[in-house]
């Protein structure tokens, strides 16, 4: 019996010890938002219908090697809505939240802040209104689910808003969805992004309710498109024209990239929010000095403009790590986290 009681003590400290993680206290968003510095996405693993059905899992060293190369935090892409009950009460299953926990446990040991988002609902994109309750009562699963999870994890509550979802009705059920998060993750971090795409060019019409203190807000960027997407499948046809386009960083391109950072950085002293760049990156179609060119220009200009940002992505289309040869690739591993 003594033996049962010891064990259990054991294990009731050992889970709290990951529920909590190394920190309990939470940072103030901007203080989170300099710590994540320059980090990756562990983009096309669990934002995928399930894990592995495009091409990559996340395996315990990747999170070593990511932090052993200088990044500072993960992104996680979530698919969460391929997981839950098409009906109420929408659970999600206990094997995924299990899944997730692996994964944000693995990240925390190699003291790397974890970003978890939801990512590909892609039923709310198209029909908004129609699976608001669901949006909203998955969410409120993950929330209670990592209520006493480390400070060192935020929330994103959606990646890239788009297609239906326009501004009024972005800014209108996000902090709805935000006012939930707070009963059970009241000082925790939450990142909210911008319609069209998380896109710099949107941050003008985003409403952040001024009550609300630990919002990070994010942008990506893929520009010019026609380069970082040359060939990619998912951007239609018309992509294969693009293949070929270099990006030489001459004074125009450098200057089109310095305008846009300028955006953001002024948006985000004018509104005193914390600026965090979720995902950029050029698929691997393009070729590799081109994209190392842009890579590092890109990641200089989010960190002079004092934003975060996160590399998409790790290891698939646009991966920085090859996992088949297990190695970085070094021009862009450079680009990322070189001097
Ligand atoms: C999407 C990915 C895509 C990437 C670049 C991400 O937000 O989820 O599927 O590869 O953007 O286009």
């Amino acid at each position: 019996m003594r033996k049962q009681l010891t064990s259990l003590a054991l294990w009731i400290a050992a889970s709290c010890i990951f529920l909590t993680g190394q920190n309990t206290e939470a940072a103030s968003p901007e203080e989170f938002n300099q710590k994540m510095a320059v980090g990756v996405n562990l983009g096309n693993c669990l934002e995928a219908p399930n894990e592995g059905d495009w091409g990559l899992k996340i395996e315990p060293e990747y999170l070593k090697l990511i932090a052993d190369a200088g990044f500072k935090h993960v992104r996680v892409p979530i698919r969460w809505s391929a997981h839950a009950l098409k009906e109420a009460p929408y659970t999600v299953e206990v094997k995924f939240f299990e899944r997730v926990d692996e994964v944000v446990k693995e990240a925390l040991n190699n003291k790397l802040l974890v970003v978890l988002n939801m990512h590909h609902y892609g039923e709310f994109e198209v029909a908004p209104d129609a699976q608001q309750t669901r949006f909203k009562a998955i969410w409120h699963q993950i929330a209670e689910h990592f209520s006493k999870a480390s400070k060192d994890v935020a929330f994103e509550i959606y990646n890239e808003p788009c297609k239906e979802i326009t501004d009024e009705r972005w800014n209108k059920l996000y902090p709805e969805v935000l006012q939930d998060i707070r009963k059970s993750n009241p000082d925790r971090v939450v990142v909210v992004g911008t319609v069209k795409y998380d896109n710099v060019h949107k941050l003008e019409s985003l409403q952040v309710p001024d009550s609300d203190r630990h919002i990070i807000v994010t942008v990506h960027y893929y520009e010019p498109f026609h380069f970082t997407h040359q060939g990619a499948e998912w951007a239609g046809a018309e992509s294969a024209k693009w293949l070929g386009i270099t990006w030489k960083g001459t004074d125009v391109e450098k200057s089109s990239v310095d305008a846009d950072f300028d955006i953001a950085a002024k948006w985000g002293k004018d509104h005193n929010r914390p600026v965090y760049l979720g995902e950029f990156g050029a698929y691997s179609k393009a070729d590799i000095d081109s994209r190392a060119r842009w890579t590092r220009y890109v990641r200089e200009a989010a960190v002079q403009s004092g934003l975060s940002a996160a590399y998409w992505e790790f290891g698939s289309g646009f991966g920085v790590y090859d996992p088949q040869g297990k190695k970085w690739r070094e021009p862009l591993l450079h680009a990322l986290v070189g001097k």
